[in-house]
């Protein structure tokens, strides 16, 4: 954090577990990302009420995001890695932000109309608030740069909007924010049973954890769909064969790959091997990160140590923009 790097911000929900969709997808990006620019990773707690009103489990979730997040290699010393309750100046801008979303274009997101969906008795206006409240997470720090997936794209949109119409009628004080990744296109992480991306809510075997243990991980990568193999040489690979090897060169060495490569178009490949090398070598991955992350997740005194630097670091940021901001709108009296 020395101020003359350019600003990247994003948020995590504090739900669910992490799984290899979000190492790949997203974590291993942000640890990418501490290295070249200042970095603001928050824990979304407030958005999370939109959805998940009974708190109960929130304090836990908060805290396994932080340790998975930090047994993964993000660094609470080289970013801001704080919680968004923790940063009372986001409330303020978020309400600023209201004045210039307008009702019909935060009902027609995409997102809202699949929450109202599925959430038909708890409409509520936090939750058709929510990309203004995550363009106030952004625009806080003046973030350019926003690494998300594309199902964020949406959200992003709106953030520029609402930049565009504040710039526009208070003066310049915002960046337009934009999502960006390393790489062409994010790595995408099939799911085990050959349907799609690895994710949270649909089948919980096809998914890996980093919580997972050893045998969990042995038990669903053997379920992992296969046949009985080509009969032709040099075939082209079902979607769900594919699928295994683009797990395997996410955690086997290159040689291992290969090998599996060349049985398969010899029509000599056997898939019970190939899916006990794959679970072996995703346990060599996954179990150091979920040690570190249970070792961390116990340390109540360094989590709060961690939470304390991170909104230190994010309140510093924001009071400098809220400055602006009052400054801009005549908020100032005296
Ligand atoms: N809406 C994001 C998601 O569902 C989480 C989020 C909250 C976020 N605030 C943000 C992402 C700010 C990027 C920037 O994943």
């Amino acid at each position: 954090m020395d101020g003359k790097r350019e600003i990247v911000m994003s948020g995590i929900r504090p739900t669910g577990f992490l799984h290899l969709g979000n190492y790949f997808g997203a974590v291993k990006n942000y640890v990418r990302m501490q290295e070249q620019f200042d970095c603001f990773f928050m824990v979304a707690d407030w958005h999370s009420l939109t959805t998940h009103p009974d708190t109960e489990a929130l304090k836990g979730h908060v805290k396994r995001v932080l340790a998975e997040n930090i047994a993964c290699g993000l660094d609470p010393n080289k970013v801001a890695l704080y919680c968004q309750s923790h940063v009372h100046e986001t409330a303020e801008l978020y309400l600023y932000l209201n004045m210039l979303a307008y009702k019909g274009e935060l009902e027609k997101t995409v997102t809202f109309k699949d929450k109202a969906k599925q959430q038909p008795d708890n409409v509520n206006a936090g939750l058709l608030t929510y990309p203004v409240l995550q363009a106030a997470d952004i625009i806080l720090h003046r973030a350019k740069y926003v690494p998300v997936g594309k199902d964020q794209e949406q959200h992003l949109e709106m953030a520029r909007n609402f930049v565009n119409r504040f710039n526009h009628r208070y003066g310049d004080v915002f960046p337009e924010p934009f999502a960006f990744n390393f790489g062409e296109e994010l790595v995408k992480v099939p799911s085990l049973d050959g349907a799609g991306k690895m994710s949270k809510s649909e089948n919980q075997l096809a998914t890996l954890y980093l919580a997972d243990d050893d045998d969990l991980i042995r038990k669903k990568v053997m379920k992992a769909k296969t046949d009985a193999g080509p009969t032709e040489p040099n075939s082209a690979k079902p979607d769900y064969i594919e699928n295994i090897f683009l797990l395997m060169k996410l955690v086997c060495a290159e040689e291992v790959v290969a090998k599996f490569d060349a049985d398969f178009n010899a029509c000599t490949i056997r898939y019970g091997d190939l899916k006990k090398q794959l679970a072996e070598d995703m346990i060599k991955f996954i179990a150091p990160i979920r040690a570190k992350a249970a070792e961390i997740q116990q340390d109540e005194a360094y989590l709060k140590q961690v939470m304390e630097q991170g909104a230190e670091k994010a309140r510093t940021s924001a009071k400098a923009t809220m400055d602006l901001v009052r400054s801009a709108i005549g908020l100032k009296y005296y």
